[in-house]
């Protein structure tokens, strides 16, 4: 076999064989086919697509370029959840006690934030004590007692894709549905679950900006999912603005908490409800998401689910004194108001811009080395639709940062304020099964 035969297939819009791409996929992570021939391949990809073999097969080829993780000795139907990435995403930390509450083991594997959007385990790590470097066993031994763990991305998951998205970074070919999709599963199939909930997120904030796309992306995972004999359903949710009220690690947990106690905003619990029913559903739990929705509201209203929590802090080393009394999470020492500049209702607020705002505070990082803040954030005291008067508060900035001006004219742009109200998105779009 040889890559440019491949290539020439493939730019005459021809499908290719499983061998053809797992000799390509392989033969470039192992250094034997170069940049420019891989480059050439992935434009081929982006300009004629791939049906869906193809994508199931490139999928289990980066798959097969590494390390996938073994959950064979946790009892019961493995879920999994993942998000397209959003600002202000904390629902990980609000679905994974919320679903082990109901004996539904959840094995997760989460990343670390990169640029506007932050990961859920530095928004665990701001807890003291937390402790996200579980080995194997620990890993599986928790999931089968307590029925849930986390833990951070070992190293060797799926190198093709890292390899690939690194080369896709600088030849323009990110925005490829195939390319996102077969890159996004092949790590949830790798992490070793049998059942996947995916949060695919559309807005401003979201790395699909329409429903559109994102419908397409979600029936692409879905359809991984099923020829690779993972139950998969893609909810599409809302991020026309940044979810919740707070943006940035400890405040996102201490929102967190607010939610599983049953006092935080609507629509980070709609989200919440919607893939923990679903997880739920698909981990054999409730026989149908009106069950699963009853019974998900009772572990709330009953305290059930915020001690599931406690007890996912306590196991894995944290600070568990957090869940009743937050103001033990890291805190800022300036807060910087941001003012409207007039009259009217909030018509707009840009959630990457939020994100890039948070990260400029020290939320988040621009590169993977940067170190990040906990305590640095920003909470949203207005949302879309609420009315505001000029010189009303209608936002925070947490930093322990003094110069601040980036961030300051980052946020304040995000903010659109207008005479008449915006027309309000649903928070869930779709379910696509
Ligand atoms: N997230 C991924 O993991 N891969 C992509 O290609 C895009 C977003």
């Amino acid at each position: 076999m040889r890559a440019v035969d491949i290539i020439e297939k493939k730019k005459h819009n021809m499908t290719l064989s499983k061998e053809e791409i797992d000799f390509l996929i392989l033969g470039y992570t192992n250094g034997e086919i170069p940049d420019y021939q891989m480059s050439a391949f992935l434009m081929t990809v982006y300009f004629n697509g791939m049906n869906s073999e193809e994508i199931a097969n490139l999928t289990e080829s980066f798959v097969k370029s590494g390390d996938s993780v073994d959950l064979s000795e946790i009892d019961g139907i493995k879920v999994d959840k993942h998000s397209t990435g959003g600002v202000g995403d904390k629902i990980s930390l609000i679905v994974i006690p919320l679903v082990a509450s109901f004996g539904v083991p959840v094995a997760k594997m989460s990343g670390r934030g990169l640029g506007h959007t932050g990961g859920t385990i530095d928004k665990l790590e701001s807890i003291e004590g937390f402790r996200t470097d579980l080995s194997p066993d620990e890993f599986i031994n928790n999931v089968n007692k307590y029925k849930m763990a986390i833990v951070g991305q070992t190293a060797n998951l799926t190198p093709a894709d890292k390899k690939i998205y690194a080369l896709r970074d600088v030849t323009s070919t990110i925005d490829s549905i195939p390319l996102i999709a077969s890159s996004i599963m092949s790590k949830k199939i790798a992490s070793g679950a049998d059942s996947i909930v995916l949060d695919v997120k559309v807005g401003s904030g979201a790395f699909m900006k329409t429903i559109e796309e994102a419908e397409a992306l979600a029936r692409t995972m879905v359809s991984i999912g099923k020829n690779l004999g993972r139950n998969t359903i893609a909810v599409i949710t809302n991020m026309d603005q940044p979810l919740g009220h707070e943006v940035g690690n400890s405040n996102e947990v201490m929102e967190a908490i607010k939610v599983l106690k049953g006092e935080g905003s609507v629509d980070e619990t709609e989200i919440a409800l919607a893939i923990a029913a679903n997880m739920c559903v698909l981990g054999g739990a409730f026989s149908n998401m009106d069950e699963a929705y009853k019974g998900l509201k009772e572990s709330i209203s009953s305290g059930r689910a915020i001690e599931k929590l406690k007890e996912l802090i306590k196991i894995q080393g944290g600070n568990p004194n957090i869940i009743d009394n937050p103001d033990l999470l890291p805190k800022a020492k300036n807060i910087h108001p941001i003012k409207a500049d007039k009259d009217g209702y909030i018509y707009s607020i840009d959630a990457e811009s939020i994100g890039i705002g948070a990260m400029l505070l020290g939320a988040g990082r621009k590169k993977k080395e940067d170190p990040i803040d906990p305590a640095a954030g920003i909470t949203l005291i207005s949302k879309m639709g609420d009315k505001v008067s000029k010189g009303d508060i209608i936002c925070q900035l947490r930093t322990n940062l003094d110069e601040i001006d980036d961030a300051m004219e980052k946020v304040q742009g995000a903010f659109v304020i207008k005479d008449e109200k915006p027309k309000t998105n649903p928070f869930i779009y779709n379910i696509i099964r």
